[in-house]
């Protein structure tokens, strides 16, 4: 079943288009993620689907039903922003509950309600602290709580963890994914984060100045990406990308190798190059290549790597690894 179709969706600010015409289906239960460069128009998409922000032209349907101009509390969505806004004079409980007491339901379906939402959460024995004293991930949490006690159709998240610090953000992503398998919601999920996109996402939306630019799993971007953009967007480190003249002798417009699909040597190879720089992660490493015929090149070796910087070394790509893009 499909929970949410988007329509030749258009949003102009003025004459500024910043939405050039978007189709896209998500299904029921799906988790979809929204990646793309700063000003892509994420939000502005993501605030559409959501009813805060009106389309120009185009149509919106949610569980079926043409909500293009329906208000935002009739769409069946909830929606968690980067920035949490929960009320500081109000406990976890009553942050959790306030959209249900703005809304009048009886105070014995909110307490219900509020309790389960903290257990899936593991935010029980919160529920009378105030905001300020809580941590980040915490208070994250309350956030979704509330967009979980309104049981909404499809959740909506702007960027939910970008204010946490790394371990906490890799441990919210866990949170969230066990959320989704847990609740089987249908969820949106907007983020810059690589890492996220990737282990999240059943579907990725690669935006790119207001259109698509292409939609697949994240095996399928990875593998296949369709356009150097995609190539370079989906991977880290990001992909090595050569256009002019480098890739016209290897017979294309743009030439692309991931730094995971290059062996080096000591002794010989495709391409020879003097190691720059090179930084060791424990399990891998990363080398940054001055390569005369290409420009700079990066290379992501497993383990310990026996080379040192200023070395001379030969670069090769791993057969059938390599892209050749038409653009
Ligand atoms: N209310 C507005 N009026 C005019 N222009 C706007 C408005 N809101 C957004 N824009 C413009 O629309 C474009 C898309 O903005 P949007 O916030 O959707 O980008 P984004 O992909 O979410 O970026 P980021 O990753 O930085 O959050 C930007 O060029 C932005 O300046
Ligand atoms: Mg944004």
């Amino acid at each position: 079943m499909t929970d949410l179709t988007l329509k030749q969706i258009r949003k102009a600010f003025g004459a500024l288009e910043v939405i050039k015409g978007i189709d896209l289906d998500v299904r029921s239960g799906e988790f979809v993620v929204f990646v793309g460069p700063s000003g892509c128009g994420k939000s502005t998409l993501l605030r559409m689907i959501a009813g805060l922000e009106e389309a120009t032209s185009g149509t919106i349907e949610i569980g079926g039903d043409d909500v293009t101009y329906a208000e935002p509390s009739k769409r069946g969505i909830a929606m968690v922003f980067q920035s949490y806004a929960l009320y500081p004079h109000m406990t976890v409980a009553e942050n959790i509950g306030f959209g249900l007491s703005l809304a009048r339901r009886p105070k014995a379906e909110i307490a219900a309600k509020v309790q389960a939402a903290a257990e899936t959460l593991q935010l029980t024995h919160l529920l009378d602290r105030k905001p300020k004293a809580l941590s980040g991930g915490q208070r994250q949490r309350v956030a979704i709580g509330r967009a979980i006690v309104r049981d909404p159709k499809v959740f909506l998240f702007d960027e939910p963890l970008s204010n946490l610090d790394a371990s906490l953000r890799a441990q919210m992503r866990l949170e969230i994914a066990e959320l989704h398998a847990r609740l089987k919601a249908t969820m949106i999920y907007v983020t810059h984060d690589q890492t996220e996109a990737m282990t999240m996402a059943d579907k990725i939306v690669v935006l790119n100045g207001g259109g698509i630019e292409q939609v697949g799993s994240p095996m399928e971007l990875y593998r296949n990406p369709a356009t150097p953009f995609v190539a370079g967007f989906i991977g880290s480190p990001k992909m090595n990308l050569y256009g002019g003249a480098v890739a016209e002798r290897m017979g294309c417009a743009t030439y692309g190798i991931r730094p995971e699909h290059i062996r080096l040597s000591g002794e010989a190879g495709t391409w020879q190059g003097r190691l720059r720089h090179i930084e060791r992660l424990g399990a891998d490493a990363i080398l940054y290549l001055d390569v005369p015929e290409l420009g700079e090149m990066i290379v992501r070796a497993e383990g310990e790597t026996p080379f040192v910087p200023g070395a001379t070394l030969w670069a090769s790509p791993i057969n059938g690894a390599e892209h050749r893009f038409a653009a």
